[in-house]
This record gives C-alpha cells, structure tokens and sequence, in this order.
C-alpha cells in the first residue's frame, strides 16, 4: 500500500515537501485519541523479548530513528507511535539558522539512497529546550537522543562556545547527547574530528553537561564514514580515554562510488551527503573495526543503510548495541518497524539467544 502512495503521490514531490507532509500526517494521526491508538497497536508491536539495555536506558527494542527526521523536536510522540525504538531528535545548533537554499534533498530511487545538504536547518537550541521542557516525561514517553551540532555562522575557533550553548540548555531533557562533527553540509565541521580538538570539545561538553543535570546524561560522538581507517581508531582510543559513552557511526558519505542512477543526475544533485543503501558496507566496516578496537567497553550505535531485519541484526551480531536507520523509512514506509521488529524477533529466537544484549557482538570473527 506504501509503495502505492510512494509511486502515486511521494515520487512526483518536492522531497522536502513529501518530508513535510508525511510528517504532518503522522503528527495529525498521533493527535487524534482513538486513532493514535490503533496505530501503535497496529505498528508498534513488540515482542518483548527485543527489550534491551544500553546507555544506562531500558529501551523497548534496539531501533532508533536516525538524527535529521524531526530536527525540532515536534513529533517524537508521534514517531514512537510508528514502532522507533528511540527518537533522535536535531541536529540541533546552538543559535536558529534556516539551512541551505533548496532545492536541498534528493532522491536516487534506483539506489534506494538520499542525498542531503540540508545544513542544519533548525529553531536552535534555546526553543528546541522550551519544547522539551514543556513535554510532560512519564515512564511511557520515548527515549529521546538530542544531537548538537555547529551553528553555520560561527568560525571554527569558537565551536565550543556554540556546542555548549546547545549542551546547556539540552542536556536536562537528554536521555543521551550527540555530538554531531561529521555532517558534509557545514563547511569545517568535520575538521572538529581531529583527535586533538576533538577530545577539548567532548571534555567541555561533558562537563557543560554534568553543570545542569544531576544524573549521569550519556554522552556519544557521531562519525563520518568517510574518515581513515587510523582515524577511526584514534577516535575509539580517545572516547575510551575520555570516558565516553559511546559512538554513532555512522553519518553520511560524501563519497559517490558504485551508484546506478546515472552519473549526469549525480552531477546535476551536487554536493551533500549520500545516505541509504550505498552505504551500507563501509557503515558495516566501520562498526567493526570500532567493536575490534573497543572490545565492547563502548556503546555502539550502528546506522547506515540499513534497510532490513537482517541488516540490523547482521549489525548487531557485529557487535551495534544500537541501531538506527533514516533513508528506508522514505522508501519503507510507516509499516517499516513493524517488519523489522518481527524480523529481529524471529532471528533472536531461531538463535536461541535470550535477549538482544546477548547476541552483540557475538557474530565476530
Ligand atoms: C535528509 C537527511 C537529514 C539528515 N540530517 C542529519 C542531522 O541533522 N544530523 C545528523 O547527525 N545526521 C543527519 N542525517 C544522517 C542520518 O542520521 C544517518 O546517519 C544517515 O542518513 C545514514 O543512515 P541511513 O542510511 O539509514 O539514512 C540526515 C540524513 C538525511 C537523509
């Protein structure tokens, strides 16, 4: 029915506007008492065996929405009701900044894959904190990731400053932090993924956050696929180091290998960040080479073209905590969680594991 309305309606869109307008509905159909209901009964089963712990949170299952879907905050209620997991909310920056000039998103159908340049269009972090804060948190609300990043106009030298405006004001409403320096769409912003300024920064917003919160908000770093091998590994030594909570590899690619829809569209898109399909064997990689170095002493988020159950328990096997996914769900639809998550539970149990927890890491080789 999905790939019906995706072909009808969806595919002749505007991108951003089809994003607009799915998320539109799915916060009208989260609006609505009986319906809202029916939905999650409907789309959010979950066996509850798939109930996991990581970060120190109890979480319904392993499957978060990946950051860039609700970069405000509006509809985290809402997306939970489709069966995630967990929402990570942002990109969020520290001042409110309208993005690139559009048109921004595209789709390459043929590679079941999206290209972005967004730019971290956002209301920033002072509005983004009010929202959260008015929301009324009980055990049943979602578990909420909130993903910072830099404000486009603020110079590379003073990031920081910028990074813990967002920490401060954030940080209360976290179930976990992101810090995001992998983005392709902020000029300089993945320079920050050099160890040495890498480490200060994630020192400052630790403390920044430790400053307004009583408890311990998990703190994780978000990577970009594109890094060196020796980087990677650098980064895995110094979130040990550190004292970090965990890492999320990864962001998008700014590579455009073994694609087939036609190298003249490519080139007509330009420049942004390539995610979705494409991706999935360096997302893969990299998740490897960090649960070899880390040895499980790291939580690891693990996003990047997955598309099915057995993407994200091949993951999980590889030794992914966690899991997200952005890209399928534009092509997946809202039905989406509701297959992975009997996929994962049929795979857990054909495995004999008793619990997701169990089976991390336990593909190795
Ligand atoms: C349109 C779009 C916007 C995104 N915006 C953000 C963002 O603001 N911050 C971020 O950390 N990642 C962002 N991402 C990256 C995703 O969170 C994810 O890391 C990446 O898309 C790979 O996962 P996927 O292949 O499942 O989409 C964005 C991705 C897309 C497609």
């Amino acid at each position: 029915m999905y790939k019906l309305l995706f072909n009808l309606l969806f595919k002749k869109m505007d991108p951003e506007k089809a994003h607009h307008l799915a998320f539109f509905w799915i916060r009208l159909a989260h609006s609505v008492p009986g319906l809202r209901s029916l939905v999650r009964a409907v789309l959010a089963p979950r066996d509850p065996k798939l109930r996991t712990a990581a970060l120190g949170l109890d979480l319904p299952g392993p499957f978060g929405l990946g950051a860039g879907f609700d970069k405000n905050g509006i509809g985290i209620d809402g997306l939970s009701m489709l069966g995630f997991d967990y929402v990570e909310i942002g990109t969020v920056t520290g001042e409110p900044q309208p993005g690139n000039p559009a048109p921004r998103l595209f789709r390459l159908v043929e590679d079941r894959a999206l290209i972005n340049r967004m730019g971290f269009n956002n209301q920033g972090s002072a509005r983004v904190a009010a929202r959260l804060a008015a929301r009324a948190r009980t055990s049943n609300t979602p578990v909420i990731g909130v993903n910072i990043g830099k404000t486009k106009v603020v110079p590379e030298d003073e990031a920081t400053a910028d990074y813990l405006k967002s920490a401060k004001a954030l940080a209360p409403y976290a179930d976990y932090l992101v810090v995001n320096v992998s983005s392709p769409n902020t000029p300089g912003l993945r320079n920050l993924q050099a160890v040495q300024v890498l480490g200060p920064l994630l020192w400052d917003v630790r403390k920044a956050a430790d400053e307004v919160t009583t408890h311990h908000v998990p703190l994780l770093v978000k990577i970009a696929p594109d890094l060196a091998d020796e980087d990677i590994d650098e980064i895995a030594d110094m979130a040990l180091h550190l004292g970090l909570d965990g890492i999320i590899a990864t962001n998008t690619t700014i590579g455009r290998e073994g694609l087939r829809t036609p190298a003249a569209r490519i080139e007509e898109i330009g420049m942004g960040g390539l995610s979705g399909a494409p991706l999935k064997a360096r997302s893969l990689e990299v998740l490897e080479r960090l649960r070899k170095r880390t040895e499980g002493r790291l939580t690891i988020v693990s996003v990047g073209g997955i598309e099915t159950a057995e993407d994200a328990w091949q993951r999980i096997l590889a030794g992914a905590d966690l899991v997200q996914g952005y890209s399928a769900f534009i092509y997946e639809g809202p039905f989406w969680m509701r297959k992975l998550h009997k996929g994962l539970s049929a795979r857990l149990r054909a495995a004999g594991y008793a619990s997701i927890g169990e089976a991390v890491g336990k593909g190795i080789r």
